[in-house]
């Protein structure tokens, strides 16, 4: 079994799973039909980040990494649906987070689904301030984590982001 690896989508391929993943989980699956824009502007700003989680060849979830400043913002994280609860949404944090890391960033913060809460939290992340309504129009709960301090899943450099 291959380490899990965070990618920058570049051939059609790639793009074309970081979209599906995204509008099947995170829109669809949620009864939200036609809605999804594979051609927003977020998606191509400087310090936006698409990434796609692959592991053997397989592309499994996405997530942006948004930076600003020392504050690194994960948006629309999914993990294909026939994957789920098998370990790679961690990956998927453990791998955002390095990436966080490596650009010098002190803070994750994200938008959370309400169902998604206790994941975050598995991974270190605490709440921060509820939020009646997050972007997607659906509730949620806006979490964060601060780097460096020993939390689950912090990033020791040399080491492989633990997968
Ligand atoms: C939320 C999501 C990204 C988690 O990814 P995943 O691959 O399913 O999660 P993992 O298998 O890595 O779970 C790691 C741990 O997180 C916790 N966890 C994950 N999903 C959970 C859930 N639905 N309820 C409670 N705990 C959960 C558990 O502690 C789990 O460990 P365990 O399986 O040993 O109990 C994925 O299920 C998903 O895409 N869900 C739909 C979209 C969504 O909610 N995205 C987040 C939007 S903010």
């Amino acid at each position: 079994m291959d380490a899990h690896k965070l990618v920058t989508p570049t051939t059609s391929s790639e793009w074309e799973s970081f979209h599906r993943i995204r509008r099947e989980v995170l829109f669809e699956a949620r009864g939200q039909f036609g809605v999804y824009d594979s051609q927003h502007t977020d998606d191509r700003a400087p310090n936006n980040h698409p990434k796609l989680l692959v592991q053997n060849g397989e592309h499994l979830g996405v997530v942006r990494i948004d930076i600003e400043g020392r504050v690194a913002a994960l948006r629309r994280v999914a993990i294909r649906a026939d994957v789920q609860r098998r370990g790679h949404g961690r990956a998927l944090l453990n791998l955002a987070q390095r990436f966080a890391q490596d650009a010098g960033c002190t803070q994750l913060v994200s938008s959370v689904a309400s169902e998604a809460v206790p994941f975050y939290q598995s991974f270190g992340f605490g709440v921060a301030q509820e939020r009646a309504l997050g972007s997607s129009g659906r509730d949620s709960v806006f979490m964060t984590k601060r780097l460096g301090g020993g939390s689950a899943g912090r990033y020791t450099p040399g080491v492989a982001a633990e997968t």
